[in-house]
């Protein structure tokens, strides 16, 4: 006899895998191939690939962002597109001088297909609006994997590697005057480096890549998810907050 606890159980062990909404009246089972069934002449996606870099990566041809969109939409070496509902592109203005780089999207990001529309992204709006930032007017918003991982785990180290031409190649058609890296994904990513967010956080550091004329005044800073469980260090993204609006000439 099924008992009370073994639906609990389950219901666990979906909010565990990422299943922690309904959207539809049917189960979408997304690991199905699409009609018409599949060819021999079809790719697999296979995660463990090994990633393409440089030119070889699609992300290398793409001369707009509208290009870049298309290219990341016809990819099919991460797997984690398999289980996402959207793909999370970008918000914000594309012709801001400031730029920001998250990780990944949650469950509301992949919904929407936005980048930090939930509750962290929200808190993340505010901490901005207190130095005069917004994404309607003068940031542009993106993350190192535009598809939700499962169950919000971490992404891995071949999905970023599969994923880190793309956000490269966004960085280098923005072309922000200063970047903002949010959370030590993102920061250790972009700035190559094993050193954690702590350390990271609150100095200038410089963001170069081969399609860059110059490097890019680059702050990594502490993610709101953290904050919402650490709000004692709240003051730690103020000050950076604080730096990057001097570096910007923001008058406050
Ligand atoms: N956290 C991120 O890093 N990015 C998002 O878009 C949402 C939450």
């Amino acid at each position: 006899m099924v008992t009370r606890k073994d639906l609990t159980d389950l219901l666990r062990w979906h909010q565990e895998i990422g299943v922690d909404a309904i959207v539809m009246n049917e189960p979408n089972n997304r690991m199905k191939p699409a009609a018409p069934p599949v060819v021999t002449t079809v790719k697999p996606v296979i995660s463990s690939m090994p990633a393409q870099h440089g030119s070889t990566h699609p992300a290398s041809a793409c001369q707009t962002l509208d290009e870049l969109k298309d290219a990341m939409a016809n990819f099919n070496q991460c797997s984690l597109k398999t289980t996402a509902m959207n793909m999370v592109f970008s918000d914000g203005n594309p012709k801001a001088s400031i730029m920001l780089v998250g990780e990944a999207p949650g469950a509301d990001e992949d919904k929407q297909g936005l980048p930090f529309v939930g509750l962290s992204g929200q808190l993340l709006d505010r901490m901005l609006a207190t130095v005069k930032l917004s994404r309607k007017e003068n940031i542009y918003i993106t993350n190192i994997i535009p598809w939700r991982p499962p169950g919000n785990r971490p992404p891995t180290t071949a999905e970023i590697a599969a994923c880190q031409p793309f956000v490269e190649r966004h960085i280098e058609l923005i072309n922000p005057k200063i970047l903002i890296l949010i959370g030590g994904v993102a920061a250790k990513t972009l700035l190559n480096t094993t050193e954690g967010i702590v350390r990271l956080r609150g100095t200038w550091r410089s963001y170069q890549s081969a399609g860059l004329s110059q490097p890019i005044k680059t702050m990594a800073t502490l993610h709101p998810a953290y904050l919402m469980r650490s709000p004692g260090q709240k003051a730690m993204v103020w000050r950076d907050l604080l730096s990057i609006a001097k570096e910007a000439n923001i008058a406050l």
